[in-house]
């Protein structure tokens, strides 16, 4: 009897793509990166003294795992820590100093621009806390802290389910550092959860429709800023779409000006500024844009097509939409979203 099936199709359980695969793991990746952080606090305390006592807190990252970074570092600012989100191949502009505390960002902990960026700053007297998936890898080697994602094995190269769990190990980290409700973060697999089962139809009819198009924006503010850069960079990578993300109230200066009737807008609305968000939607509409909204805990309304979740945890929500939209949008072209062209899934060449 032939066998019909390769281990690459086995593996897939039953998807059509490591992607979607991947997507559906996130509440088990995040589920699992909490709990192990969770029975670690020892390390979550030190790099929490850490972040507290630094002169500066220096983000570093490369592709989705700098917008994990950047988020993480608008979340310090937000305390009144001096944090400087650096992606990872601009470090020569930066010199280190005492004082500095570095934490860098890597799924596969061996990009070679995140590498070389904390062996600057740590010769130049940082210290390093690193976040990495792969136990070991060169960066976790070169640090002072490390913390662990545990979300497993990552096949596709545009990253899905190391990005949530990313931010679920930030969130977690911040959480502990500045005195708000880390334990609430043990119920977060099930936000992911929820946002994942909702949203499949609208992914599915945005994705579609997003591919037709040659340029779209993806705009957000304050946390959903790097959302909105996440969401741009995954379509941009599996289904070819130009896309560019902008802090919403800065669309004004400039982007607005390409926005004509059926100008595809991507809202990212995390329920924080409902109404300041709600003046760049009318002036987009105003231009005949064409809405697509991301919602959580405050619905906007006036958009083409919209999504309402409600979480305790935004970021956690959003992640899965944006990579479902980036998904079918490459599925619909007829793409495969696990090998883009011209990526890899680690680069270790600057
Ligand atoms: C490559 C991948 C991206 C990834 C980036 C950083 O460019 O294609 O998906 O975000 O590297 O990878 P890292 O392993 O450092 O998170």
């Amino acid at each position: 009897r032939i066998v019909d099936w390769d281990v690459e199709t086995a593996s897939k359980e039953g998807y059509a793509h490591f992607m979607i695969k991947e997507i559906h793991e996130s509440p088990k990746a995040v589920r699992d990166t909490i709990s192990s952080l969770m029975s670690d606090l020892d390390v979550v305390e030190k790099i929490s003294e850490e972040i507290r006592q630094a002169e500066r807190v220096i983000v570093t990252g490369a592709g989705t795992s700098y917008h994990a970074g950047l988020y993480f570092s608008l979340l310090l600012t937000r305390e009144g820590i001096t944090s400087i989100p650096l992606i990872a191949s601009e470090y020569y502009n930066v010199k280190g100093k005492r004082g500095d505390l570095i934490i860098a960002i890597s799924q596969s902990g061996e990009t070679i621009d995140v590498l070389q960026s904390i062996r600057k700053l740590k010769s130049e007297g940082a210290k390093v806390v690193s976040i990495t998936n792969v136990i070991e890898s060169a960066i976790a080697r070169e640090s002072d802290y490390k913390i662990y994602m545990r979300a497993g094995p990552e096949i596709g190269v545009a990253a899905t389910k190391t990005f949530t769990t990313q931010v679920a190990s930030l969130l977690f980290l911040y959480s502990y550092a500045f005195g708000k409700d880390w334990k609430a973060l043990k119920d977060a697999d099930k936000e992911v959860e929820q946002a994942i089962n909702a949203t499949e139809g609208f992914a599915k009819r945005v994705g579609e429709e997003l591919a037709k198009k040659q340029n779209i924006y993806y705009l957000g503010r304050g946390l959903s800023l790097p959302l909105a850069m996440e969401g741009a960079l995954k379509i941009k990578e599996v289904s070819y779409v130009h896309a560019e993300a902008y802090p919403a109230g800065e669309s004004k200066h400039g982007p607005i000006s390409l926005v004509e009737s059926g100008f595809p807008i991507v809202f990212i609305n995390d329920g924080e500024m409902p109404e300041l968000l709600k003046n760049n939607v009318m002036e987009m509409k105003a231009r005949g844009g064409k809405i697509y909204m991301i919602s959580v805990n405050r619905k906007l309304g006036e958009a083409e097509l919209e999504i309402f979740l409600n979480s305790k945890f935004p970021a956690l929500s959003i992640s899965p939409v944006i990579q479902l939209i980036a998904y079918y949008a490459a599925v619909s072209k007829g793409l495969d979203p696990d090998k883009p062209r011209n990526l890899a899934k680690t680069v270790t060449v600057e």
